[in-house]
Formats: C-alpha cells, structure tokens, sequence
C-alpha cells in the first residue's frame, strides 16, 4: 500500500477535528442528555433546518481561559454549534447551545460565535432561532462571561424590529441569561425538560422562605399561564421545534419584506353559514371568539399564541387569501371578554410586532369594558391599558376591525376603531357600540326617576329596552362613517380578504423621531 500522501494527512488532521467537534462533549455526557429527554444541538438542528442546508461556522473555535485547568479542557465549537441553513427553503441563522461541553455554559469565545452569526443576520435581513440549553455564565470565565452576554443582549436588541428573533427554551436558562430570550420576539418552551428564572429555588427558599420546584418556579407551564413570559408550551422537543418553523412562515424575514403569500385553495369569497348563529341573541351569553376565527381563516387554520395567558384576548397568525394576518380577538368565554392587566400587556407586544414586520392586523371585538378593582387600578392598568391603545394607535400597518357583540366605553376606542386609524371598520348587526351596557347606563343616566318610580323594575326594564333600541347597536355608529359597512356575519371571510387586497399597498409613517415613549 502506498504511504499516504501529504494530502491525505492534512485531510485526516481536518476530518478528526471535524469529529471531535461532532461528538460535543463524549459520548457519555451525550447518553446523559438522551436519558434526561433531551436532543443535542446537532439533533435538534437536523429538526429544525431543510435537510442538507445547514452550513456551520466557527467549528473550531476554543475558549481562551486558562484557569481552573481549563487550558488541557478545549472542545472545538465550545459549547455552541452556529451556522445558517433553512427553512422551507428560506434563510434563517442558528445557533445551538450544547449542554454536553461544560453545561452549555457561556465563554467569552462562545459569546463571538453567537454574536457573528446575528451580525450576519441583521446585515442580510434574516431570521435568528436561538436554541437555549445552558447552565449560563461559564464560571471559569467569570467578568469575560458577562461580558459575552452583554454583547449578546445588545444585538438582541439593535435586531428587534429588524429581523424576527425566536428563543426556543430546551433545558436551563437561568440567571441574567434569560435576558436574551425575553429581548426576541417569541419564546417556546417544552414541557417538563426547560425552565427559566432569575434564581431558582435553593436562593428563593434562603430569600423568601418559599418552597418551589424548578418545573413549579419556572417551567413551561408557569411561564406560559402565569408570568406570560413565554409564548408556546410544547409537549416535546419535537414539536417544539416543528411549530417554531410554522411560525417563521407567517413572517417575513425582515422589517423590509412583506410577509410570504403562500397558494391558496380555500375559496376566499365563500361565505359560511354557520356564522349566523355564532354570537347569541342574548348579549350577555358567552361564544367561543375562536369560532368564528377558525370560520373565517383560511382553512380553518388558526396558529395562536400565548394560548394558555390571559384567555381573554386571543392573539395568533393564519393566512386569509394565502397572506398572514395578526389576529388579535376579545374573547367572551373567558371572562367576558373584558380587558385587563395581562390582556392589555399580551396584545400590545403583539400588536407591535405586527406591526415591525408589516403583517397586517385584523381585530374582532367583543368587549364589555377594562376590568373594575383595586388588584387592578393598584396594578397600574391606567399604564397597561394604555399598551394597547398605543400599539393599535401608532401601527401603520393595514388594520381591519370587525365589531361581533359590545364595544363599550374607553375599550371601544382602544380596539383598533377608526378614530386611531383602522383603514375598514365592520360590524354584524348584533353589535353594540356605546359609552357602557344599558343597564348600567339606565342606573346612572336615571337615577332620579328610578328613585321616584312606583315600580322601579318595571320602568328600569322600559328603560333598557328604549336604551336597547336606540344605542346598543351598530347604526349609531354606522351613521357617523365610524363603521364603514354593517355586515352579515356569514360574509366576513370575503369582508376582510377585499379589504386586505384593497388595502396591500399601503403606506403610511408616523411622524420623524427618534422612537416613542410608550408606557412600559
Ligand atoms: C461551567 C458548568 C456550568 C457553568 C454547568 N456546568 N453549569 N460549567 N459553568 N455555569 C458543567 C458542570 O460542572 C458539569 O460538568 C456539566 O456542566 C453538567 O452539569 P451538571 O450539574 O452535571 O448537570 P445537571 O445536574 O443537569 O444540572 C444543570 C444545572 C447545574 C442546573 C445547570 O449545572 C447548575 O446549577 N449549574 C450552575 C448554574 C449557574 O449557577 N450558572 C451561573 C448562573 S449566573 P461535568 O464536567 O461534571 O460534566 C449566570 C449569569 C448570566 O448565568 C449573566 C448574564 C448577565
């Protein structure tokens, strides 16, 4: 046999380095990570991109510290696999915290990796998807570390709003390293397997003196119920990542792109009749909003987000016509649909990033009111409220709002009605625009006479019902150009795809500044 050649060694000396890169942190701490129900970054790469199109960099980087042995401890890669690939054949980057190289731990090094791949990201205008499962700072690194988030926080942040950024929570994320999910757009957890939190358990009992487990303090259902941190809560990795790619394709990938039009087969001009019937005759019988959601989008297709947070509003994706709108409906049957703290918060971040990445919004309303109370005046739901009304206010993207039940009070004007420019306005004629409810309207506009009445029952009845028929009804409104159109329900699929088609070009810019001041 011949010996091998000079380029068989160089060869050699590459593919070796090419394996040791692969393997991560061994074979063992790879079993280790499979029984604990976890994928490795490779693993979950393969998921999550095209097959064959990921093209990773910065294999061989090693970290640089010395300390605590860790100069004998080099891995190539280091702790974090980065790169670009795609998804449904259109260009995202990646990186891929690996929890069997010291814990995913974060070194400076790493940070670099990390840090070049959003650079490329926001100078060609595509998408980041970070996955997370690391156990933070590297401590051997100490200050290098925090420095590395730092730098990681700040493209985090000069990103936003320029290409959609997208966390995937798969193990540990603790500490001030949840600070680069909580700046992206989108948070996903998977059940059981992730968690996040500033500290965890062992400094809240020494602290606080609580109790809590990991899964209790910050898994995938607390972040996703209670907190409204996180935005999906996966029952595996699997899906985790197959809804992450369904939600890159309602977008665009950047802030200068309209979002993708995709075929569509389902008839936009049919009408359904089963909508007919959906908002009761009796105004204060709660319905299913999703309903009529699920009727009016193409096929039937509603992608929502922050499901389990604050059911009273309900925000998501779908397409009408193959192009992806923001939904952002009141929900009934929770709570009557009433605006609160958390729903004021929940839709507002939406609303906006709607509007960073031009996907149109489409409103339905069905609103008594914001919720009375000291938890929430206290709350501070004068400031949240005001989330939402500067969110629907300051978007310029196209905006269509379809009234189904109440609009009552302060509420009606922060659901995206005409006078904080809605282009289109619809409404069924079950709807009923007003300052609040007849009821509580007869009991203060008719005090007095209720006091004086004979029968004060009777006549706040005949009261109500004239109140009824002359304000609690789309005409009103209709009357003075604030509705455009009062429209059959069956009709609203066709309703809202004209007004979209109509309204595809549109253009319209808020004043010259250096940014607002919402109310945070
Ligand atoms: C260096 C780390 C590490 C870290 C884990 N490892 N975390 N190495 N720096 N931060 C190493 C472990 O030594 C171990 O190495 C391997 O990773 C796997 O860790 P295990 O503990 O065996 O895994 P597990 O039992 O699953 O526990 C995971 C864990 C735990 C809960 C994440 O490792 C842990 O508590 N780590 C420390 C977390 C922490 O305090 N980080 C700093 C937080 S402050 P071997 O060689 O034994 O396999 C922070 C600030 C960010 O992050 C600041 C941003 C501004």
């Amino acid at each position: 046999m011949d010996a091998p050649s000079d380029g068989d060694a160089l060869r050699k000396r590459l593919e070796a380095l090419e394996r040791q890169a692969e393997l991560g942190g061994g074979a063992e701490r790879v079993a280790k990570q499979h029984e604990a129900g976890k994928l490795t970054a490779r693993e979950r790469l393969d998921l999550l991109l095209d097959t064959g199109t990921f093209v990773e960099l910065d294999k061989f980087v090693t970290h640089r510290s010395s300390d605590f042995g860790m100069a004998e401890k080099k891995i190539p890669g280091d702790g974090v696999v980065t790169g670009y690939g795609q998804v449904d054949g259109r260009q995202v980057f990646v990186f891929a915290q690996d929890f069997t190289v010291f814990g995913g731990s974060l070194s400076g090094a790493y940070a670099e990796k990390i840090c070049k791949i959003m650079d490329l990201a926001t100078r060609v205008g595509a998408p980041v998807v970070g996955l997370n499962d690391s156990g933070g700072a590297r401590i051997q690194e100490g200050v290098e570390s925090l420095a590395g988030y730092a730098d990681i926080f700040l493209r985090n942040t000069l990103a936003s709003g320029v290409v959609p950024q997208v966390s995937l929570i798969l193990g540990p994320c603790a500490g001030g390293a949840v600070y680069s999910p909580a700046i992206t757009d989108f948070i996903a957890m998977v059940k059981d397997t992730s968690y996040m939190f500033i500290t965890g358990p062992e400094v809240i009992r020494t602290v606080t003196h609580e109790e809590v487990s990991k899964e209790d303090l910050g898994g995938a259902l607390a972040h996703n119920q209670k907190s409204g941190v996180a935005h999906f809560a996966a029952e595996n990795e699997q899906a985790c990542i197959l809804l992450t790619r369904e939600l890159l394709g309602y977008l665009p990938s950047n802030n200068a792109e309209d979002p993708p039009v995709v075929p569509c087969d389902d008839d936009a001009f049919r009408s359904d009749p089963a909508l007919k019937d959906v908002v009761p005759a009796n105004p204060n019988k709660p319905y299913d909003m999703k309903e009529i959601l699920r009727a009016v989008v193409d096929q039937r297709h509603f992608f929502e987000v922050q499901e389990h947070f604050a059911k009273n509003i309900v925000v998501g994706f779908a397409r009408l016509n193959g192009r992806s709108v923001g939904v952002v409906a009141n929900q009934p049957a929770f709570l009557a649909g009433v605006l609160d703290i958390s729903a004021s918060v929940k839709a507002a971040r939406f609303v906006r990033f709607c509007d960073c990445f031009n996907i149109p919004l489409v409103t339905f309303v069905d609103v008594p009111g914001f919720l009375p109370g000291t938890a929430q005046e206290w709350g501070g739901i004068i400031t949240h409220g005001a989330k939402l009304l500067y969110a629907f206010a300051e978007a310029t993207v196209p905006k269509v709002t379809v009234i189904t039940r109440k609009a009552y009070g302060g509420a009606y004007d922060v659901m995206a009605s005409k006078h904080i420019r809605a282009d289109i306005n619809y409404a069924y004629p079950t709807a009923e625009i007003a300052v609040m409810g007849p009821e509580g309207a007869v009991n203060i506009v008719f005090r007095n006479e209720l006091l004086k009445a004979k029968d004060a029952d009777a006549e706040r009845a005949r009261l109500v019902a004239e109140y009824r028929e002359k304000f609690a009804n789309p005409y009103k409104a209709a009357e003075l150009g604030y509705i455009d159109e009062v429209i059959r329900p069956e009709q609203t699929r066709e309703k809202l795809i004209r007004a979209l088609e109509m309204l595809k070009d549109k253009r319209q810019d808020n004043l010259p500044r250096k940014h607002g001041n919402i109310p945070l």
